[in-house]
């Protein structure tokens, strides 16, 4: 059954530790969740647990700990399997995280693409999703081509749908704008895109976080995420893949374990997902993750869209209210991301004050450089939201943002 938030927000914030912390003599107040997301105390067990009872190393041992710990690691891909609707389990592909993931897409293409070939990407992209992409490019002579934004920091789709023609080969956009907190039109992008031909790539780091995704509907060529912002610990993403685009590029890192042959002559690779998961993968990290995506899921991502955006609502209204404050990314339809300034203060100077008390917020580029560049600023104060924050946090924040701009004016 999932859970109302409203009224078991005692108990769901009881299930963070970290939320109990005193940062600077004050409660911590954590508004940094697009950089990470908090780890509830079963996840943090799941990872004791295992190396308490069952460290091993996996599909390697007949010995009963590897067997065990071989089962554990593969009953979370098939989590992540029915969490993001794939069809096949080994289209779900561990990594150490989302850039790691796009890495993986992006070497895989070396030798497919052609010089003039055309990739596309966006303006809102984050740095991860921008620099493997200059990379191929440098590689093998394609170009890159910007969806651009307007003044609201949404994709102008009139522009993209211009820049698709025969020379596309490559789409690649996120789901949401990690710096703005909008949600792009993933859907018709894919859709157009495909009908020239192109190969999408969604980066989902910021979008998996605060709604269900499903891969088939999306009818997406490669998704991306990292689950230490799905209630999971660092170092585990998921590249998912359609069966026909991972069969067809080659993998990233040669090693043990996605071999199928090996002489000295000529080695061979291993079928999906092994040919991606090269060496000993973070076992209970992906074992951690899938505990954290069943939490996530027994709140419910519905239950999470919705109470999120009353924060984002909430916020969004009390900071409109504050004199010089301008807030970057306007849409109908974004996640609990909030970034702004502040006249001419500098966002650095506010973070600081806000961290003295006790308020985690990012600030700067967000890597997200062009964006900033685009509204010629240096960087914003960005606060995102998670379901175990509350409306007395933003309260507190706010307060904490009037002390913060007396002192800098
Ligand atoms: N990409 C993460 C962020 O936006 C780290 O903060």
């Amino acid at each position: 059954m999932k859970k109302n938030i409203h009224t078991n927000i005692d108990q769901i914030r009881n299930d963070f530790p970290i939320l109990k912390r005193k940062v600077n003599g004050q409660n911590l107040i954590y508004f940094d969740n697009a950089a990470t997301s908090q780890t509830p105390q079963i996840v943090i067990d799941s990872i004791a647990d295992y190396y308490s009872k069952y460290n091993s190393n996996i599909h390697r041992g007949v010995h009963f700990l590897s067997q065990e710990a071989t089962d554990a690691y593969e009953k979370s891909r098939v989590k992540f399997q029915k969490h993001f609707n794939a069809d096949n389990s080994y289209e779900i592909i561990f990594t150490s995280g989302t850039t790691h993931s796009i890495n993986i897409v992006a070497n895989g293409f070396k030798k497919i693409l052609k010089k003039n070939d055309e990739i596309i990407i966006s303006q809102l992209e984050h740095h991860s999703n921008i620099v493997p992409w200059q990379m191929l490019c440098e590689e093998t002579g394609a170009k890159i081509k910007v969806i651009p934004i307007d003044n609201n920091g949404e994709l102008i789709i009139d522009k993209f749908e211009n820049l698709l023609n025969s020379k596309t080969k490559l789409v690649f956009v996120n789901h949401v704008s990690n710096a703005l907190g909008i949600v792009n039109p993933i859907k018709h992008i894919i859709k157009k895109a495909h009908e020239f031909n192109a190969i999408v790539l969604v980066d989902g780091a910021q979008a998996t976080p605060h709604m269900k995704i499903d891969v088939v509907d999306l009818d997406v060529d490669f998704y991306v995420t990292s689950t230490h912002k799905i209630c999971g610990p660092t170092g585990v993403g998921i590249l998912y893949g359609k069966e026909k685009w991972l069969n067809k590029i080659p993998p990233f890192l040669g090693g043990g374990e996605m071999i199928d042959q090996v002489t000295f002559e000529k080695s061979t690779y291993a079928g999906l997902p092994n040919k991606f998961e090269a060496g000993t993968p973070n076992i209970s990290g992906v074992i951690a993750s899938g505990i954290g995506i069943d939490y996530l899921n027994s709140i419910g991502l519905e239950e999470i869209y919705k109470y999120e955006n009353e924060l984002l609502e909430y916020a969004t209204k009390k900071l409109l209210l504050i004199k010089d404050l301008k807030i970057y990314g306007f849409s109908t339809k974004k996640t609990s991301v909030i970034s702004f300034n502040v006249g001419n203060i500098h966002p650095y100077d506010i973070g600081s004050i806000l961290d003295k008390f006790g308020i985690a917020t990012r600030t700067g580029q967000l890597c997200a450089q062009p964006i900033m560049d685009y509204f010629k600023i240096p960087g914003t104060i960005r606060v995102s939201f998670s379901f175990y924050n509350t409306k007395e946090e933003i309260d507190e924040f706010i307060k904490a943002l009037h002390k913060a701009i007396l002192m800098l004016s």
